[in-house]
């Protein structure tokens, strides 16, 4: 994997990401999409602010690069209060959580990203908190052990997940919110590579604009790291201004093909056509065959896949489309049973 770097991989790696703070959206106005998530979040922000409470505890999931931080943020920031961030495998002890819970405010967002990845121990003492904002705390052991509650101030839990299915259904069922973010579709790309372009102030044009928003996987943080590398392109050969060629030309260069398929999601694709006769075969053996583990393959590369329709998942497993074999230019086998199986 580490030869074939991924440019077109929404996960948080290089330390140029910082810039993201930069282009993230500070309120529900900003941010670009998901009108129907958004409509809904204003009418529980201002219900909460009226009536003076916390925002009720708020799950976010999504693949990576879609917004769930940047929503943690806005809540914060919406309701006045300020924001503690950690993430599930962080909070290795229940102290862990103890810690951050009685430095909290009322009203305050406490976020904890990569939820389904806690520790269950750490989970269990959540539950209390999350419904009666008291943490039990075990002092002593054996039969001298007592258990005392400590109150935590009212404060909304804001947590975000890649993957739902990873959630148990006691924490899952004490969230009063729960959202699922989409992929983006052309239109939203479109105003976010426009809003990042204003931003970091290069100059692009219509087609430019089409042209990386098209390639971004619907993906928001893909969105804002090619159009910095396009940018670079665009210094060199036009003086900075991008147009539909020389974003044409930097995505080729950096093997992002029409469809915003990189080196890593083609590999996939023929991996399962040559090695597996285009599936069905499991995500296990997938991610295997590519040198990869399989929480990424179904996490970071498969949604997007799923989503334009290159892969589908059936019962037995999952399996490559005839989309993705005229995609890469190979012929269906006469005798695939392709169509059949979907
Ligand atoms: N709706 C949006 N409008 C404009 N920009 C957005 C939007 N959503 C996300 N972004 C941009 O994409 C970047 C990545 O978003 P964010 O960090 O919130 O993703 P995430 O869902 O938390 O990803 P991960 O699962 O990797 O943590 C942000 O810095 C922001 O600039
Ligand atoms: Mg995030």
């Amino acid at each position: 994997m580490d030869e074939i770097k991924r440019i077109v991989e929404a996960d948080q790696i290089t330390p140029e990401e910082k810039l993201e703070n930069t282009l993230r959206p500070q309120c529900l106005d900003d941010f670009i999409g998901q009108d129907k998530l958004k409509d809904n979040l204003k009418v529980f922000i201002e219900a909460s602010k009226k009536r003076q409470e916390a925002l009720d505890h708020c799950l976010f999931y999504a693949p990576p690069g879609l917004g769930k931080t940047t929503l943690a943020h806005i809540i914060a920031k919406e309701m006045g209060g300020n924001l503690r961030t950690t993430s599930g495998p962080v909070l290795e002890r229940v102290g862990d959580l103890a810690a951050i819970l009685t430095n909290l405010s009322e009203g305050d967002v406490f976020f904890i990203d990569e939820i389904h990845r806690m520790n269950h121990l750490v989970e269990e003492s959540l539950y209390p908190v999350m419904e009666d904002f008291e943490l039990d705390i075990i002092i002593g052991q054996g039969p001298s052990a007592k258990t005392i509650k400590l109150p935590v101030p009212r404060f909304t839990l804001v947590g975000a997940t890649t993957r739902a299915g990873m959630l148990s259904g006691p924490l899952r069922d004490r969230f009063g919110i729960i959202e699922h973010l989409n992929f983006y579709d052309d239109n939203e790309l479109m105003q976010i590579v426009r809003r990042s372009s204003s931003i970091i102030k290069v100059n692009i044009d219509d087609d430019g604009t089409v042209e990386i928003a098209k390639r971004s996987r619907g993906t928001p943080r893909i969105v804002n790291r090619l159009l910095r590398r396009v940018r670079d392109f665009a210094e060199i050969r036009t003086g900075g201004k991008i147009n539909k060629q020389v974003a044409q030309e930097a995505l080729a260069a950096l093997g992002v093909d029409d469809k915003g398929l990189d080196k890593m999601d083609r590999l996939l694709l023929k991996t399962v056509i040559e090695k597996f006769n285009g599936g069905p075969v499991g995500v296990d053996t997938i991610a295997v065959a590519i040198s990869e583990d399989s929480e990424t393959v179904s996490d970071v590369y498969e949604p997007f896949l799923i989503q334009s329709g290159f892969i589908a998942r059936t019962p037995r497993g999952r399996i490559v489309t005839e989309l993705a074999y005229k995609h890469l230019g190979i012929e269906l086998p006469k005798n695939s049973k392709q169509k059949d199986l979907l």
